[in-house]
């Protein structure tokens, strides 16, 4: 599968390479199957040596997972030979995954932070995803102290959580407001009251899989 990947990017390597879900599905199924008969009952820790045969083989330099529960980072731990780098998971002020993003960083896992912003807009329009933060009146205020818009006051929480953030933008002007967040720092208020968004709400939770036998929350 990498192979194929590096092949389609015209790349000898690759930097990080992630197990996307630790659940898997046929790879003669649909890709989002809508029945169980599409569940692959592979153990992730097959997938993981796997992994480890990229970055022998030099394909990739690093490995890591994504969507992995605290149970599923230490079992593969107890049966690797390359560790796992990081763990991607969904992090922003509606789900601030302080208790996960500790347990890594005791086990020297960089937690990658996806969905940063909620998904933003797009949260309005899909009745399923939580309201983001960065549309909350609260936070707009925030932003207005410091000069900065409420992307760049989420985002600029999230690195105070020791979170690598990956912000998605097809549009140039939020690309360059979502790096512009290293000239300010959040008050001990505001930063209390981006805390107090905390609700363990998901944009991913993946729902339709809850019965995968290697389903992570
Ligand atoms: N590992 C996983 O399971 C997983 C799951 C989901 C996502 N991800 C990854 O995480 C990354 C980001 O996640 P995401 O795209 O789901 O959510 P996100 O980054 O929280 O939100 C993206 C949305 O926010 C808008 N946006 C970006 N910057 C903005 C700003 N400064 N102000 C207002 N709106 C802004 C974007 O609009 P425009 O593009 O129109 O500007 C887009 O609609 C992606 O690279 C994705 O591949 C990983």
């Amino acid at each position: 599968m990498l192979k194929k990947s590096l092949s389609n990017f015209q790349l000898d390597y690759v930097d990080l390479y992630l197990i996307h879900w630790p659940f898997g599905f046929k790879e003669d199924a649909d890709p989002l199957p809508s029945s169980p008969e599409g569940y692959s009952d592979v153990d992730y820790l097959e997938t993981w040596e796997g992994m480890e045969e990229c970055v022998k083989l030099g394909l990739a330099k690093s490995i890591g997972l994504s969507n992995f529960n605290k149970e599923q980072i230490d079992r593969v731990l107890q049966n690797s030979k390359i560790r796992p780098v990081v763990n991607q998971v969904e992090v922003n002020p509606n789900i601030n995954q302080k208790d996960l993003i500790q347990f890594c960083r005791e086990r020297d896992i960089v937690v990658v932070g996806f969905a940063p912003l909620g998904r933003a807009t797009l949260s309005t329009t899909i009745s399923t995803y939580p309201p983001a933060t960065v549309l909350d009146s609260n936070v707009i205020e925030i932003g207005k102290k410091y000069g900065k818009t409420p992307a760049q006051v989420v985002l600029r929480y999230l690195l105070s959580l020791g979170v690598c953030v990956i912000p998605k933008s097809v549009t140039k002007s939020r690309i360059l407001e979502n790096f512009n967040i290293y000239d300010f720092e959040l008050n001990e208020e505001d930063v209390k009251y981006l805390d107090s968004c905390n609700k363990n709400w998901r944009v991913s939770p993946m729902a339709a899989y809850k019965d995968h036998k290697y389903y992570p929350f």
